[in-house]
Formats: structure tokens, C-alpha cells, sequence
């Protein structure tokens, strides 16, 4: 059977994947608490007694977030989760209800907006820059327009960091002004930062929404799907006491694999920065050779802002196109890619489309993205 190019998902190059330092470490991660895997998590003190979760996994969250943002999260209000869709799980079942109004990005990552469809709230989209992110003044005139109604959003979920899907990083100014409108109208703020630590440059970024907020108003969302692999199944999610409480009484399924937690923590705890700069690297190589070959093939009808990070690049289609056909011959030549409706929060189609590039073999890149650039030619009307 003929080879089929899947630039689709949020999926980690196989070859930065520490197997055999996980592996060695394993032995030793699993030796260090022996039968205590016999308890619940909650059972145990190497979760505090609490639904937390594995408290040494915790503590690489605070030092993670320590690096990047100058302070530590306080352990005891971060839980460690199955991936951080499962914290977006948690907080949407625990804190949203049928007809509640959500305010996110108009774009944005469909495994949330798909949750939140299924909640039955009812999302708003805010325009986003492809830079720059969320467009705070259209955010404030939709804030004002609800509260003329008597109506109040419950919730605002972000992507602020390389957003998904169109990498854009939401400038520090926004972020405060997104925070002193949440105060003023009493909204908290669901701040996604699952590719916060994929930087392909090392000047200073904007500072997280959590970490410019001091008033308890945000709720934080980080992950180790994209830093490790999506298949470890562990992210976490950090909030203020009251949010918490109400959060974990919502939770149902008796805790996350400790199993896992601890060898993550293990590896992490001495191995995160030397492990993160492999990564990265091999990230960035990536984004290079696809960016080289969208311009080289199909740089006369597309367009794309290079990202900064994270695992995508979000192409644009400069002319007029069937998107339904460009899906069919695409599909002929074998070629997958995420279609750009799939982001939009009322599913309108879009002239876009999202690569993922990140688990491709260096030398499959340019004959996927070759195939991909007939295909646009082929459906362009
Ligand atoms: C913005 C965003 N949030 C959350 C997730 C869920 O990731 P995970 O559950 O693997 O941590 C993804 C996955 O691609 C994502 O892009």
C-alpha cells in the first residue's frame, strides 16, 4: 500500500523521545515508592493524601513554571491530570452548564471546542491575530454588548501561547488588558499553555496570564504531551483554592497513573532543560524544511506567518479555492492535513488549512508537502 502523509494532530518528533532514559530510570522511579502502588493516590502520602496527584510530578510543574515565569506554583493548588485535556474536562463538567456562554478565540483548538460543544454551551469566537492573538478592543465591545443584555460570559478560555492553530503569541499588553476586563466584568480566565515551552527563540515572552494576574482569577491549563510525547498522558491544571475545591469535586475517575507520574517526574526533575533543547531543536529543523518547501512548491498561492513555536503552521490560500476538493485530491495523493473549519468556533470554512510537521521524517517532509501543493493547485478555481 502506498504511503500516506498525515500532517494532522499535535504529535512530538518519535526520535527526541528519551526510550532508553526512561527506560533506565524506570527501574529505579518504580523501586523508590515499591508497594505503595497498592494504595489509590489519594490513600497515600505520595499524593499528600489528596486527589493532587504524585506530589514529586507536582513539584517538576512548579519548577517548570518557575524557569519560564521567575516564580514556583504553589504545589498544593496544582493536580496532576490524563493529558490537559482532561483538566479542560474537569473544569468545563465542574464550573459550565448547558446555555452558558464561553468566550474563546475564533479559532481554536477543536478537541476543546468539540468539549464544549458536547456541554452545549453556547461559544463566542473573538477574532485573533496571527501575531499578536486575541483582539482585545473586538473582546471588549463583545463584553459590553452582553452586559447591555444582562447577559454574562462564564468563562474566557485562551490559547496564548503559540496558539492552536495559528501560532500567534498574544502580546503582554493584551494579556493585561484581557485580565483588567475579566476583573472588571468578573470573569475568570481558562488559560490554555500547552506549547508554552516550545520556543524556537530564546528572547523573552510575554509573561503567562497566571503569572500577571493577582487577584486568583486564572485558571491554568499546562501539559507534558508536548514536551515528551501525547502518548504519556499527563498534563495538570492549577487554580486558586475556591476554583480547586469545586474542580476536584467534580472529579470521578480516582486519580491519574501514579506508574506514569513518577517516572516522568524522575527524568524530568534532572533531565527537562537538557531534554527541552534536543527537542526544540529538532522541532525547529522541522518547521524549517516545511516552510522551505510550502515556499518552493506552493509559495505563489499561499501564505503563512512563520511560527515561533509550538507544532504548527497555519497556511493560508491566497486564491480562490474548492476546500471540498482540495480535501478529495489531497486525499488521492495521500496526504492528510487538519481543514481550517475544524478550528472555527461556528465551523465556517475557511481558505486554510493547519500542517503538523513535528513527527515527519526529515526527507518525507518535502514529497508530503510537494503532494499537498498539487493538490491546492489542482483545486484552485
Ligand atoms: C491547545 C491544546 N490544549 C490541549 C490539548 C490536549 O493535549 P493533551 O491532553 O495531550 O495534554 C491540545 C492537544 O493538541 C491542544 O492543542
Amino acid at each position: 500500500m502506498e504511503k500516506t502523509f498525515y500532517f494532522t494532530g499535535g504529535k512530538t518528533p518519535p526520535e527526541t523521545f528519551p526510550t532508553d532514559a526512561l527506560a533506565l530510570i524506570s527501574q529505579k522511579a518504580i523501586k523508590k515508592i515499591g508497594g505503595a502502588f497498592a494504595f489509590y493516590p489519594r490513600q497515600h502520602e505520595y499524593s499528600s493524601y489528596s486527589d493532587l496527584g504524585y506530589k514529586g510530578l507536582r513539584e517538576v510543574v512548579s519548577l517548570r513554571y518557575k524557569r519560564r515565569e521567575g516564580v514556583a506554583l504553589p504545589i498544593d493548588n496544582i493536580v496532576v491530570t490524563s493529558g490537559s485535556m482532561q483538566a479542560i474536562e474537569l473544569v468545563g463538567r465542574a464550573l459550565l452548564k448547558p446555555g452558558d456562554i464561553i468566550i474563546t478565540e475564533e479559532l481554536t483548538y477543536y478537541g476543546s471546542l468539540e468539549f464544549f460543544r458536547y456541554l452545549k454551551l453556547n461559544v463566542i469566537g473573538i477574532p485573533v491575530d496571527d501575531k499578536r492573538g486575541m483582539e482585545i478592543d473586538i473582546l471588549e465591545d463583545t463584553l459590553k454588548c452582553f452586559d447591555r443584555l444582562n447577559l454574562k460570559p462564564k468563562i474566557i478560555y485562551t490559547i496564548p501561547n503559540h496558539h492552536n492553530p495559528t501560532g500567534a503569541i498574544m502580546t503582554e499588553k493584551r494579556r493585561k488588558r484581557l485580565l483588567d476586563l475579566a476583573y472588571s466584568y468578573n470573569i475568570p480566565i481558562f488559560e490554555d499553555d500547552c506549547y508554552g515551552d516550545i520556543d524556537f527563540y530564546k528572547d523573552r515572552k510575554p509573561r503567562s496570564i497566571n503569572t500577571l494576574d493577582d487577584e486568583g482569577n486564572v485558571l491554568f491549563v499546562g501539559s507534558f504531551s508536548k514536551i515528551l510525547g501525547p502518548g504519556i498522558r499527563l498534563g495538570y491544571l492549577y487554580a486558586k483554592d475556591n476554583y480547586l475545591n469545586t474542580i476536584l469535586s467534580h472529579r470521578w475517575d480516582l486519580g491519574t497513573s501514579v506508574l506514569a507520574s513518577i517516572i516522568v517526574a524522575e527524568y524530568l526533575k534532572e533531565k527537562m532543560w537538557d531534554h527541552l533543547e534536543k527537542h526544540i531543536k529538532v522541532i525547529k529543523r522541522k518547521m524549517d524544511i516545511t516552510l522551505k518547501a510550502l515556499g518552493e512548491y506552493a509559495g505563489e498561492y499561499t501564505k503563512c506567518t512563520p511560527p515561533r513555536g509550538g507544532l504548527f503552521i497555519w497556511v493560508k490560500i491566497t486564491q480562490n479555492i474548492d476546500m471540498e476538493k482540495l480535501s478529495l485530491y489531497a486525499e488521492r495523493r495521500n496526504v492528510k492535513y487538519d481543514e481550517g473549519k475544524l478550528f472555527h468556533y461556528r465551523e465556517r470554512e475557511l481558505k486554510a488549512l493547519r500542517l503538523s510537521y513535528a513527527h515527519i521524517p526529515d526527507e518525507e517532509i518535502p514529497i508530503g508537502i510537494k503532494r499537498l501543493s498539487e493538490a491546492i493547485r489542482e483545486a484552485i478555481i
